[in-house]
Formats: structure tokens, sequence, C-alpha cells
């Protein structure tokens, strides 16, 4: 459902999701990812109606103006998907501009490199990753293996058509939290929180956390007013013991990378004994 391949994405935990928003009270669910990458979860849940309202946010600004430009610029999105040559030149032009050290704000040329690098590239890496079949283009993947022009176009066109039920912000994931808190209905808001891991094994996407940053999320998760939240994390010794009152169970993951290395994660959620919301299995 989503345009992007990410790696680790979480679509795959949709129907869990799914069951953790139906035990929410009342109508018109929202649902809240701080570290969207991909959102391959939020876009099933809007498109199967579980949830009314999406709040997207990703401190990339890569992977921010793909969003935007899709959400902003659907027809310019899919016009440019029909047309485009997927082939190296293509790949060198959208390589130069997601590389550029000064990217800062919305620009919908950067968008759709970003989503092209992404298409086309190993593993669905933005930045910093080859394309798909090499350089040379000698591998028995071609670069346009993962580029289904129109598939990828009517996906675009209908997250064009959903905009107004998707609200987009480009901001650090612990200030989107707190915002929220006075910008959401948070008593019938999901938070599902995939931040980067705290032992980034590499540079799969930005990493924009420390350990700083993951004992503040822990802070707001545990000591706010956000009731219903799900946060997914590799498991590492920090985390077991930042969570430690909480519900965690082991969730595997299996990274599409080129050695196909399995990352060990956790799925933590509020424990019934903290007065946080039912424990699914
Ligand atoms: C693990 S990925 C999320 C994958 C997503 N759940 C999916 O299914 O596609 C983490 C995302 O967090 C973003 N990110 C990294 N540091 C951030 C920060 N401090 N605040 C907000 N987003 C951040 C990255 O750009 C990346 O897209």
């Amino acid at each position: 459902m989503s345009p992007f391949r990410y790696p680790g994405g979480k679509a795959f935990l949709s129907d869990y999701l799914t069951k953790k928003l139906g035990l929410i009270k009342g109508q018109n669910k929202h649902y809240a990812e701080p570290f969207c990458g991909g959102a391959g979860a939020a876009v099933i849940l809007l498109k199967a109606g579980f949830a009314s309202h999406l709040h997207l946010n990703d401190a990339d600004v890569r992977v921010y103006s793909a969003w935007r430009a899709m959400l902003e610029e659907s027809d310019r999105f899919v016009e440019r998907i029909n047309t485009v040559s997927v082939d190296m030149e293509t790949w060198q032009w959208a390589s130069e501009i997601v590389n550029k050290s000064n990217l800062k704000e919305y620009d919908f040329e950067l968008g759709f490199a970003a989503f092209f690098l992404n298409r086309t590239s190993r593993s669905g890496i933005i930045f910093r990753a080859g394309p798909i079949g090499g350089y040379n283009q000698t591998g028995n993947w071609k670069i346009d293996a993962r580029f289904n022009a129109p598939a990828l176009a009517g996906r675009v066109q209908w997250i064009g058509s959903v905009k107004d039920h998707i609200t987009l912000t480009n901001e650090d994931g612990l200030t989107f939290l707190h915002r929220s808190l006075a910008r959401v209905p948070v008593a019938r808001t999901l938070f599902f929180i995939d931040p980067p891991y705290v032992q980034a094994g590499g540079r799969l996407y930005l990493n924009a956390m420390n350990d700083a940053k993951h004992i503040a999320l822990s802070d707001i998760l545990q000591n706010s007013k956000l009731r219903h939240w799900i946060l997914t994390y590799d498991d590492h010794p920090l985390i077991r013991s930042l969570y430690g009152s909480q519900d965690i169970s082991d969730l595997g993951v299996t990274y599409s990378l080129q050695n196909k290395r399995k990352e060990r994660e956790v799925l933590i959620q509020p424990s019934l004994r903290q007065g946080g919301g039912p424990i699914l299995t």
C-alpha cells in the first residue's frame, strides 16, 4: 500500500495494530507515527477504515519531502512516475540531489528523488546505497526491478485522494510527541513508535537519536498523558532497563539487506500493572 520500500518496515504489524485500535473507545480513531519512514502500517489502517486520521512525522527532510510531494502535488508526482526513465542516469541525478548537505526545506524534486532512490536502490535505502543490479547493471535484477510505474502511480494517486485525512510534519520525534498532547485527540489516538535502533547496525536511514534521546523518549511515553502507545526497538540492554516495568515481547524482523541479517527486535506496550491499556497476545 505504501509507495515506499523500507528496511525493517512494519507493515506486517497492521493486524496487530488494528486490534489495538479496536480496543480504544469511541469513533474516529486517530493513528500517529513520530518516526514514520515508509508508514507501511499507517497506510493500510487508513485504507481499511480502521483509522480515520493519520498523523505522520519524520525528521528526515528527504522522507518528509517525498510524502509532502505525494500529498500536495500528487498529479505532478504521478506524471513523473509515468514519464521518468528508470535508468542509471536518473539514478545519478537523484543521488546528487539527496546527498547535498544543505537540505532543510520541502522541495518537490528532493521528494521525487528520494522516492526514486528508494525504489531503485538496494534494500530501499535512500542514501549511500548502490543501485539494484550494480553500477554496471550486470546483476540478475536490473534497476527497474522494483519500479512498477502503474502500481506506484495508483498508490500515489490514492494518497493524494485522502490527503485531508493525513497530517504530515517534519519535526524531531520527541517534539512531535510533546506537541501531540495538544494537537491530537489523545484519548482516541494510537501512537506507534518505531525509532532508529539504539545500536544502529549501519546507516539505513537518518538516525537523529542518541542515548539521551532514547531516555527522553521513555520519559514521555511512561510519564505523560499519552495513553495508547506501542513501541518497537532493537533488543538492547538500555531498552530492557528503561522499559523494565512495561510489557516487553520478542519480535523477529528480517531486514532485506544483502546478507539477510536477522535482527532481534522487541515490542513494548504499557503494562496493565502500570494502569496502561490491555495487553494483547
Ligand atoms: C525505523 S524507521 C521507521 C520505519 C517505519 N515504521 C516503516 O514501517 O516504514 C525510522 C525513521 O525515523 C526517522 N528518524 C530518525 N531520527 C528521527 C528523529 N529524531 N525524529 C523523527 N524521525 C526520525 C528516519 O528518517 C526513519 O525514516
